[in-house]
C-alpha cells in the first residue's frame, strides 16, 4: 500500500492533515503518530480488525496486548471499571504523559487489544500532535510503538519510515521524540501497584504520589515467569542487529574492561560513553565512540537512535559503558539488558 506522509509539529499544528488521518483512523485504518516517549501506531481500539493491521504491520505476536491512548480524562471511564482513589491520584500528577495504568476493562475493548485478558492498559500522551489526532478522531487509539516487533522502539520520523513504510495507511512527521524510551507500565489492579515496565516516570516518582509500589520480577532478571505479568515481557526486545555489551564496574574498570576488548578483537566496534564524559578511548581509530549523555533524560533520550544508527554504519559489537542504576537510571538500564541479551561482562 501507498504510504502517506503528514508533516506536523507542536508548535504549529497540522489541523487539515491530521483531520485527513483522523479519517483514515475512523474508516479503520493505521496511522503512525509521534508521542512524548516514542513515536506510535495507532488504529481505532474499538474495531477489532482494525486493531489486527497494526500486528499484521508490525509483525507482532497477537498474545502481546496493546495500549489504548486517549486525549481527555472524560475518555478513560467508558473503557474501564473500578477506578480506585489511587488511580485518580496517579493520573492527576502523570496525566497528560509517560504513564500507562493497567485497570480492568469494560466489555466494549476487544479481545485484540487486551490480548483476552481482563485488564487494558490506558495512557493520555501529552504530545500536542497525538491529543490533536485522537480529538479528531473522537476514539480511543490502540497504539503500540511503531517499529517492526523486536526492533528497538522509533524515536524519529525516518526510523518509523524505515520499518513502516508501505505497511501502513499513513505516517504523521514531525521532531524527535522528547523522552525517547515507551511510558512506565503500572498494574493498579494489584495491591500494591506493580511497575511491570519502568520508564522515566520512576518508581519513586510513584512512591512519593500514592506510597509504596513494587517492581516486577522480570525487570532486570533474565527469568521470565512461565506466565508474566506484561506478556511483552517475554520477547526479543529493543534489539539492533548489532550485538550488545553492558560493560561493568566502577570508571576504571570499565575502561580497562573496554580497552582490553578492543585489543583482543577484530571486528567494528562502537562505544558508547556514560560514565567517560570525553573520549579516553583515543589510541584506538577505529571505532565509532558516541555519548549517550550526562543523566538519565539524556540516554533515555539517545539510546534506540544510537542503536539504529549505529546499525545502518555496520557495527557489529556495541560496548556500552554502564551507568549507576539509581532508581531514575532504571528504565534505560532495562531497556540496555533486553538489547544486549543480558550480555554483561
Ligand atoms: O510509550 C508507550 O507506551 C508507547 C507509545 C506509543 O505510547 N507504546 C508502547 O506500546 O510502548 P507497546 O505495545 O510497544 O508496549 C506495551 C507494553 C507491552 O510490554 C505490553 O505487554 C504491556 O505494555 N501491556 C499492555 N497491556 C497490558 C495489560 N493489560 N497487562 C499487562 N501488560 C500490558
Ligand atoms: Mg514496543
Amino acid at each position: 500500500m501507498k504510504t502517506k506522509i503528514i508533516e506536523s509539529t507542536e508548535d504549529n499544528i497540522n489541523i487539515d492533515g491530521l483531520k485527513e488521518a483522523a479519517a483514515i483512523l475512523k474508516k479503520g485504518g493505521t496511522v503512525a503518530f509521534p508521542t512524548e516517549t516514542v513515536y506510535g501506531l495507532g488504529a481505532n481500539a474499538l474495531n477489532p480488525e482494525a486493531v489486527n493491521k497494526i500486528f499484521i504491520a508490525k509483525g507482532r505476536p497477537n498474545d502481546n496486548p496493546l495500549i489504548v491512548h486517549i486525549a481527555s480524562f472524560d475518555m478513560l471511564s467508558p473503557l474501564v471499571k473500578d477506578i480506585s482513589g489511587k488511580t485518580l491520584k496517579l493520573i492527576e500528577v502523570f496525566w497528560p504523559g509517560p504513564l500507562t495504568v493497567i485497570l480492568n476493562k469494560n466489555d466494549i475493548i476487544p479481545d485484540e487489544v487486551s490480548a483476552g485478558l481482563e485488564t487494558v492498559g490506558i495512557r493520555f500522551p501529552r504530545n500536542l500532535i497525538a491529543q490533536a489526532l485522537i480529538k479528531e478522531s473522537n476514539l480511543p487509539i490502540a497504539a503500540p510503538s511503531a517499529n517492526l516487533s523486536g526492533k528497538p522502539s522509533p524515536t524519529r520520523s525516518e526510523d518509523v519510515i524505515e520499518d513502516l513504510n508501505s505497511r501502513v495507511e499513513a505516517v504523521v512527521i514531525s521532531d524527535d521524540s522528547e523522552v525517547g524510551i515507551e511510558s512506565t507500565v503500572i498494574n493498579m489492579t494489584s495491591e500494591p501497584p506493580e511497575i511491570l515496565r519502568p520508564g522515566i516516570i520512576s518508581k519513586m516518582d510513584i512512591e512519593k504520589v500514592i506510597g509504596p509500589v513494587i517492581l516486577s520480577k522480570g525487570i532486570t532478571t533474565k527469568e521470565v515467569p512461565e506466565k508474566p505479568a506484561s506478556p511483552g515481557m517475554k520477547y526479543k526486545h529493543y534489539s539492533p542487529n548489532a550485538n550488545v555489551v553492558i560493560v561493568t564496574g566502577d570508571s576504571d574498570q570499565v575502561r580497562l574492561k573496554i580497552k582490553n576488548y578492543l585489543n583482543n578483537h577484530n571486528e567494528k566496534i562502537a562505544v558508547l560513553l556514560s560514565k567517560s564524559k570525553e573520549n579516553v578511548y583515543n589510541e584506538f581509530s577505529n571505532i565509532s565512540i558516541k555519548k549517550l549523555g550526562n543523566n538519565n533524560l539524556d540516554y533515555a533520550h539517545n539510546l534506540f537512535s544510537f542503536l539504529r544508527d549505529l546499525d545502518k554504519e555496520g557495527v557489529d559489537t556495541i560496548l556500552v559503558e554502564q551507568f549507576d542504576l539509581e532508581d531514575h537510571n532504571l528504565a534505560v538500564f532495562d531497556r540496555l539488558l533486553h538489547s544486549s541479551n543480558y550480555q554483561l561482562i
